[in-house]
């Protein structure tokens, strides 16, 4: 019996524990078929409920009690809703989301993967027919760079007042995360070929490959971290000859995202770039309420990753039922892949998740389901 694994669940403010009760209704479901070895366990932090009640957001040793768990699912951070309560108890957003960050940078969870896949059913925007080939990886950089939180305000309150965000970008975080983007690559070239849906991507020189990483940054403008980038990218590259490059500027990369999405495989970006091209891809791709979200440690076996959807909290209809739990449950699909990394059992329960996920999708496109709806009749097809 493999060992167990333990996640930590922290369902957070607004549709979060809807969505939340969803996944662990689906994890049930799964480690009852499979006889998985998994645990949670719930907490009610961070939370604006417990700021409230303690003042902050979370306790002073959370980040070492949630270091003895294997993965933290997240349900969402922000207002908790509902919109029209004007005297719910609200925090302002660089307060009730310092958590996440505080997560991402304490268990240097150095990897933000977001995938961006049009699955049949999901909302379409763009009208071009080539759009449903849209599947791409977003790699943002996690760890450092725009989001390294330095700097201040001199002279504050007066008209002399000066505001300074430093941006910190090292070579040894760059090379990592590059590295790991053409690792990504090759994955998802193999598995596509086990799937039979072999893609092809053109080198600069004509060559054929079946996978490609493209590198944005606004290297014409922030030459010194975008100048890096590109050095880096190049090196690294040569490991990986038979994985297609290109590069981007963040603004054309946009332009390309909207035009021809489907010409892109991997993509890998800053931390600040990564979150602004992710939820354009999150929207190509149906929308935040499919689009999921893993913030990784790749290196560290003691340091727990963070599964959380991209979406916010959504407290315009929060407590209502009515949150689409999707993003969440593909999430939930990753996170089991995640595991799978040490036990198979855990990547095939993942897989069938996001089979089930993606089935349902299909199946009731347009159709208006509440958030139970929408998890039983996935668990439904689990258990069928
Ligand atoms: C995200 C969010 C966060 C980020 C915010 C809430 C700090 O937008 O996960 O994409 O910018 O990373
Ligand atoms: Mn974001």
């Amino acid at each position: 019996m493999a060992q167990t694994t333990h996640i930590a669940v922290t369902p957070g403010d607004g549709i979060g524990p809807e969505v939340v009760e969803e996944a662990i209704r689906c994890l049930d479901t799964l480690r009852t078929k499979h006889s998985l070895a998994l645990e949670w366990t719930h907490f009610p932090w961070p939370s604006h409920a417990w700021h409230q009640e303690h003042g902050k957001s979370m306790p002073e040793d959370a980040l070492s009690q949630l270091k003895a768990y294997d993965a933290i699912l997240l349900g969402a951070l922000g207002d908790p809703g509902p919109v029209d309560d004007p005297n719910r108890y609200l925090l302002t957003d660089s307060v009730s989301l310092a958590p996440l960050l505080e997560m991402r940078k304490g268990f240097d969870q150095w990897v933000c993967e977001r995938p961006a896949r049009l699955l049949p059913g999901a909302r379409r925007y763009l009208a071009d027919e080539r759009a449903k080939d849209l599947d791409m990886l977003v790699i943002r950089e996690n760890s450092e760079g725009e989001y390294v939180g330095q700097g201040g305000r001199l002279r504050k309150g007066t008209e002399d007042e000066t505001a300074t965000q430093m941006e910190v970008f090292t070579r040894k975080a760059t090379n990592r995360i590059i590295r790991y983007a053409f690792e990504q690559a090759h994955t998802r070239a193999t598995e596509r070929a086990n799937e039979g849906r072999t893609r092809h991507f053109r080198t600069l020189d004509g060559r054929d490959c079946e996978s490609q990483v493209c590198l944005i940054t606004k290297r014409n403008a922030l030459r010194y971290w975008g100048d890096m980038y590109t050095e880096a990218f190049e090196e690294i590259s040569k490991e990986f000859p038979d994985v297609a490059t290109h590069h981007e500027l963040v603004d054309a990369a946009c332009m390309k995202f909207v035009q021809s999405p489907w010409t892109f495989d991997v993509v890998v970006a800053s931390n600040l770039q990564g979150d602004i091209l992710t939820d354009l891809a999150a929207v190509l791709s149906g929308g935040m309420g499919v689009a999921p979200s893993c913030n990784l440690n790749p290196t560290d076996p003691d340091m727990p990753s963070m599964f959380e959807p991209t979406h916010g909290s959504a407290p315009d209809i929060a407590g209502q039922g009515l949150a689409d739990p999707t993003a969440m449950l593909f999430t939930v699909a990753r996170m089991l892949e995640w595991f799978g990394r040490k036990d198979p059992v855990m990547a095939a329960a993942g897989k069938e998740l996001f089979g089930a996920v993606a089935a349902d999708l299909a199946e009731n496109a347009g159709t208006r389901r509440g958030t139970e709806d929408i998890g039983a009749a996935i668990c439904g097809r689990l258990t069928a």
